[in-house]
This record gives C-alpha cells, sequence and structure tokens, in this order.
C-alpha cells in the first residue's frame, strides 16, 4: 500500500482534532426557548418533554435571569393560555395584558439584557387550536382574517418590550402585514424573525402538550409546507418573507431538514435561524433515559450539525443543559 494521502494523519492525537476543528458550538449561538403560563409559582413539566418546564410569569422572570447570567443572549417566549380564556378568534392574544405582555415588562423591568423574541400565533390563543381564525366553512384557516390580528399582536409585544417578533403561522402576507403594522405604531426598530419555512410535522407533536395547542379538528396541511415537495418552495418562502421586510428567517424543524437548511444559507443575505423542535429533543431525551443512547453526546452532534449545515442561530430546549457540555 503506497498511499500518499492519509487523511488518518490528521485525526490521530486529540490536540490535532481541536486545532482543526471547524464547526464550534457556543452559548451565543442558542436561543432559549421558555413556555409561560397563567398563575404563580408555578412550574409544571411536560410530560413528553423532560426537563422543559411551563412557568409563570415570576417563575419565569428568575429564570431568565439565570439564563443571562449563564451567558445566553436571547429567548424566544410561547404563551400557555387557560382555556377558559380561549374563543374561536383567539382573543386573549391581542390582551396587552396576557401572560407574554406581563413577562415582557417584567422581564425588561428587571434589567436582564437578553434580547426578547416573541412567538407570533393564534394557535395558543384559539379554542380550536388553528393558527388564526376559520373560514366560514370552518375547514381552514382565514388567511387575510389573520393578518391584521398578527399585527396587532406585535404592536402589543412590541409596547411590552419584545425586540424581535416570530410570526410562526405560515399566513401569506404576514410579514407585510406585521411590518406595516409596527412601523405604522412607531416601532420601526422592531424586528421580525420570521417562521418562513415551516413544514407540517409530526415532530412537532410534543410542543402542543406544552403550548396546550392541538387543534381540535383536523391538521394545519393547509397552511404549513408539504415535505413531499422539494426545496424550491422553501426558496420561494424565503424570498417572498425577505421582500415583506423579514430581518431573519427560520427553517424548522432543523434536523431531519438540513438540506433545506443549507439551501436557505446559500440563498439569503439575512441571519438564518434554525429550530430543533419538540420531537427532536424528546426523541434524544427517551433514547437516552433507556441508556439506547448517549444523551451529551448526541445534544453536541444533533446541533453541531445544525449549525454546520448554515444555521447562524438554533432555538433548542437543551438550552440549560448545554451549559455544562461546553465547558
Ligand atoms: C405555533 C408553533 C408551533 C411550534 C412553534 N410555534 C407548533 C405548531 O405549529 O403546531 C412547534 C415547536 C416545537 O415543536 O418545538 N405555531
Ligand atoms: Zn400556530
Amino acid at each position: 500500500m503506497d498511499y500518499s494521502i492519509r487523511p488518518r494523519r490528521l485525526r490521530g492525537n486529540s490536540t490535532l482534532r481541536t486545532l482543526l476543528q471547524r464547526v464550534r458550538l457556543n452559548r451565543s449561538d442558542i436561543i432559549v426557548p421558555v413556555f409561560v403560563c397563567e398563575g404563580t409559582r408555578v412550574r409544571r413539566e411536560v410530560t413528553s418533554m423532560p426537563g422543559v418546564y411551563q412557568m409563570s410569569v415570576d417563575v419565569a422572570v428568575d429564570w431568565l435571569k439565570q439564563m443571562s447570567q449563564i451567558g445566553f443572549g436571547a429567548y424566544i417566549a410561547f404563551g400557555v393560555i387557560d382555556r377558559t380564556k380561549k374563543d374561536a378568534l383567539g382573543t386573549e392574544a391581542c390582551n396587552p395584558d396576557n401572560v407574554i405582555c406581563q413577562m415582557l415588562r417584567r422581564v425588561k423591568d428587571s434589567g436582564n439584557p437578553m434580547v426578547g423574541i416573541t412567538d407570533l400565533c393564534l394557535c395558543e390563543y384559539t379554542d380550536h387550536g388553528h393558527c388564526g381564525p376559520l373560514t366560514a366553512d370552518s375547514k381552514t384557516v382565514d388567511n387575510d382574517n389573520t393578518l391584521s390580528v398578527l399585527a396587532r399582536q406585535a404592536v402589543n409585544h412590541a409596547r411590552a418590550g419584545a425586540d424581535i417578533v416570530a410570526p410562526s403561522g405560515m399566513m401569506d402576507g404576514m410579514v407585510r402585514a406585521i411590518r406595516t403594522g409596527l412601523d405604522e405604531a412607531g416601532w420601526k426598530d422592531v424586528s421580525i424573525l420570521s417562521y418562513a419555512v415551516k413544514y407540517a410535522s409530526a415532530y412537532y407533536g410534543p410542543f402542543r402538550d406544552a403550548a396546550d395547542s392541538a387543534p381540535t379538528h383536523g391538521d394545519r396541511r393547509s397552511y404549513q409546507m408539504d415535505y413531499t415537495r422539494g426545496v424550491e418552495e422553501a426558496l420561494l418562502e424565503v424570498d417572498l418573507d425577505i421582500q415583506q421586510g423579514a430581518d431573519m428567517v427560520m427553517v424548522k424543524p432543523a434536523g431531519v431538514y438540513l438540506d433545506i437548511l443549507a439551501a436557505v444559507r446559500q440563498r439569503v443575505h439575512v441571519p438564518v435561524v434554525a429550530y430543533q423542535v419538540s420531537g427532536e429533543y424528546a426523541q434524544i431525551k427517551a433514547a437516552s433515559e433507556r441508556g439506547w443512547l448517549n444523551e451529551s453526546a448526541m445534544i453536541l452532534e444533533s446541533l453541531t450539525a445544525i449549525k454546520r449545515a448554515g444555521a447562524d442561530l438554533i432555538i433548542s430546549y437543551f438550552a440549560p443543559q448545554l451549559v455544562d457540555l461546553l465547558d
């Protein structure tokens, strides 16, 4: 055997391996998700997401302070609303005193410097669990009637202290409607992180427990994307959202959509965020609990792969656990 090129030479010891690392995960790559519920002193673990909690505003504010102190720079907040406050239109979403607005104000008041991102959607607020008011036949979400509600929700979040709003409902024209709404209300510096590429996915299952947002009938396939189509539709979605004023775009889920993530990264000149979703988290947790996978290794490998594929930022429920792994 006479091979002059032997790639193994550069893998021979750990110093060499460290030297040649290109993709290195940092805390500053990670956006911390938080589920904010009603009440006080509530800290309720999500059954299908061990280690993830629904927290009332007071608990969430303290926890986010800790997250900031250990080096995280951004969070994304989801509202968990009492069933009695839900209705067909998702009215509570536009209540300037709902749990999300309360939390935003208190996080800012506490002097926490983290960038505050809010999920902008109606599925957490509607009694039917869909991402906007329904059409007359109840078969799908009424796209155009949803837009004005999203704009109002965005303005409320901005007023309460949100730095970035993240519309996740996959409504056509949502970014334009929100941008116009924010600008008209004087919030020109509030950014939009669009969930531009969001597939209808079984990987969202545990989230719907966490946010109590499962649709009571049907599914989201008439608005979220179809994973049996090609990458071109993802590129169309990001193009449209950037034309409409998106400051950043998201790809979701992350781990099984790395091809889409890589293509989006090549296409756009804005930051790309990837969402390691609830099902990706639950899979790793469940298999690790059974001793079938090494949890720490899985966390690092899955997140590094997402970063390597092109994510500038990653939303991950592993954030609190990641701290020890990076030290
Ligand atoms: C709301 C929303 C969902 C997720 C983020 N925002 C659920 C859905 O679309 O059904 C999923 C996140 C996750 O699974 O971790 N539209
Ligand atoms: Zn939704």
